[in-house]
Formats: C-alpha cells, structure tokens, sequence
C-alpha cells in the first residue's frame, strides 16, 4: 500500500510555535524522511470559512500568510503537494455523501466540535456548515487515500470520526476508503504547547503567541515576560519546574548542545531543572536562556520565509500548480467512490439495460 500524508490548516492568522512543534516540525522530517510516496498540505480556507461566513477577506488575506510560513519551515513543493482546499470541488461532493453515513448526535458529541462551539458562543445557533466540518474534514483526508495525518493532538476526535466514516462507507458500499491515522510528535511538551500566559493553548484569539515571523526583537519581549512560577518569588525560593510554561518550551525546544553555547554551568536540562526546584535559580536566567534556544530554533525559519516573501508570484504559481495535482488526485477517490455507490450511471449503464429488458 502506498504511504500518503494529508494534512493541513485553517488560514485564519499566521502560524505560531505551538503550531510548529505540534505538527510542522513532524511534517518536515517526515517529508524529508523519504518513507512517503506523496505528501498533501492543505490550506483549509473553506473550513475556515465554516466560523467566518462573514469575513472571508480574513481568510482571503491569510492564504499566502499561511503558505510563507510552511516554505518557512521546509515545506518543499518538489516534494509535498501544497494547496488551497476550495479550489478541490471534489471534496464538497465526497462531503455531502458522508453527511449520509453520519448522525447529528454523534457531530455533537464530538469533543472538539463541542469545544469549539462554547469558544464561539454558538450553543444557540450552530451554523450548519461549522457543525458538519469533521465530516468535511473526512472528505479532506480520505479523498487522497491518507494513511498518515501529522496534525496537533486537538485532532484526535477528528481523526476518529473519520475513521468511523471510512468503516461505514466500506461496509455499505465495498472497500474503497483507507483509514488514516493520526502522527503525533512524541515529545509530550510538544503536544499542546502553553501560551506566553500560561494558559492551557497558544491561540490567536488569547494574544499568547509567538509566531514563526515575529521579529527578534518581538520574541524576546514575549520570552522575558512569559508566565512562570507564581510562587517563585525570590531568586533562593525553591521553584516548581511541572506546568512552568518556561521549562515547558524548553522541553519542547531545547537541545543538549545549547547549553555548551548558551549557558555553559549546567550539562543538560535535568541540572537546571534540579536547580530551580532548589531554589537559587532566578526566572531571569532561564528566559534569557530559552531566549536564545528559541531565536537559534526561529532564526533558519524566519530567514527562509523572508527569502520566499520576495518571490509571491512564485508562491501562488506553487499554490496553483498544487491545486491542480491535488484535484486529479481527489478526482480518482470520487471516481470510485461513485463506483461504489453505483451512482456512475453513464460508465455504468447497466440500470438502463435492465429497465429495457424488464420493458420487453
Ligand atoms: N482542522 C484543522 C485545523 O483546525 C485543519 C484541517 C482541515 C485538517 N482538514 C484537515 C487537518 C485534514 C488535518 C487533516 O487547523
């Protein structure tokens, strides 16, 4: 069987660290591993119009923002397909079939879709389209015949309904659907990274973020006035290291060689964890120090981007390029699927060779 990767994300702002060590940093070594046979990246702008009917210049404005952050990375376009999610008809078609396969009260008890309606305030008035993106979703994913999704672990219930769709399709209809399983980084820091704040998400909403193309400068204000331990006052006071949004991205970020170049007392990570829980470790120290661990880790990733920011017109051309790879791929699964479900009747006229011979 062959290994396909679809992933993807919603162009609404520019994308941050969390979601780099959630998902793209996994993206990039697993495109460059060479274990795949294609690789999609999708620009969901039509998910992202599910909760934004009514600002889709916002949408509109952050494709490009969102493709300059995945060249920025290491995306490469010679070896994974990036493209934008509504140019792809087929996904519309395969979506209305699988609303089929679904109930409304297994939609609601999905626990993203339940948390995502309380953060909008929709409880009273879902709109229809937000409520049916995870079978969406399903379309997005079966649709390239993905056997890995590397996505964020906010993820999981998506990938699980899916996965339901994908087994209900093949039993009514035959087998024609891959299931698909999730990739998640297995650095546990790395799987929901805090925001500046301390706050459970980095998110846009929440102001908590560090983005990819934030400036040094910007960066390092953000680092130096991140949450830490609210009882560690003074720098001889024992400090807790567990939940400590600090020690948090330096699980996620650090590398043992920084500390040779950076902060030369201490051997590894566990030392300066040992210290701080002490006491006689300042929180002053350990910002600076994961300040420099994040402008080494940002640096590459900003410059490569800034590269990409003087060459748009060829950035769109790889959108455009990508689109149309992405929709012959789509095109073959809803052949299929249509095969499957003996709604091909022109290719398949068999119906109305029986009606004439019942006729006769
Ligand atoms: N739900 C993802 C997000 O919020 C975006 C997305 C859409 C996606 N379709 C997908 C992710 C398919 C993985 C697979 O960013």
């Amino acid at each position: 069987m062959e290994k396909i990767i679809l992933t993807g994300d919603r162009p609404t702002g520019r994308l941050h660290v969390g979601h780099y060590v959630g998902s793209l940093k996994e993206r990039v070594r697993l495109q460059n591993s060479g274990l795949y046979d294609k690789i999609f990246i999708m620009i969901a702008d039509a998910q992202a119009l599910t909760d934004n009917a009514e600002h889709p210049e916002k949408v509109r404005e952050n494709i490009l923002e969102v493709a300059l952050d995945y060249l920025g990375c290491g995306i490469d376009p010679e070896k994974s397909t990036i493209f934008i999610q509504s140019m792809i008809p087929e996904l519309t078609e395969l979506t209305f079939y699988y609303m089929n396969l679904v109930t409304v009260s297994r939609v609601q008890r999905n626990p993203t879709v339940k948390s995502e309606i309380q953060m909008r305030n929709f409880e009273a008035s879902i709109p229809v389209g937000f409520f049916c993106y995870p079978i969406s979703q399903a379309a997005d994913i079966t649709a390239f015949q993905a056997t890995d999704v590397p996505a964020g672990e906010d993820q999981m219930p998506m990938l699980e309904q899916c996965k339901e769709i994908v087994h209900k399709f093949n039993t009514v209809y035959g087998d024609t659907l891959t299931e698909p399983e999730i990739v998640l980084p297995d650095n546990s820091a790395c799987l929901r990274l805090p925001g500046i704040d301390g706050k459970a998400k980095m998110s846009k909403s929440l102001g908590n973020c560090i983005y990819l193309s934030d400036e040094p400068d910007e960066i390092k204000r953000k680092i130096m006035s991140m949450f830490t331990d609210p009882n560690h006052l003074a720098v001889s006071d024992p400090g807790t290291v567990e939940g400590n949004p600090v020690f948090t991205y330096l699980d996620a970020f650090c590398r043992t060689e920084y500390f040779s170049g950076y902060l030369p007392e201490y051997h590894d990570l566990d030392e300066l964890k040992d210290h701080y829980r002490r006491g006689g470790l300042g929180d002053v120290k350990i910002k600076k120090f994961l300040n420099n661990v994040i402008q080494s880790e940002l640096a590459p990733i900003r410059e490569r981007r800034r590269m990409w920011e003087k060459r748009i017109p060829e950035v769109c051309e790889i959108l455009r390029h990508g689109s149309e790879t992405a929709q012959m791929a789509a095109a073959r699964t809803l052949h299929d699927v249509r095969a499957a479900m003996r709604i091909n009747y022109f290719e398949d006229t068999s119906w109305v060779e029986n009606h004439i011979r019942g006729a006769i």
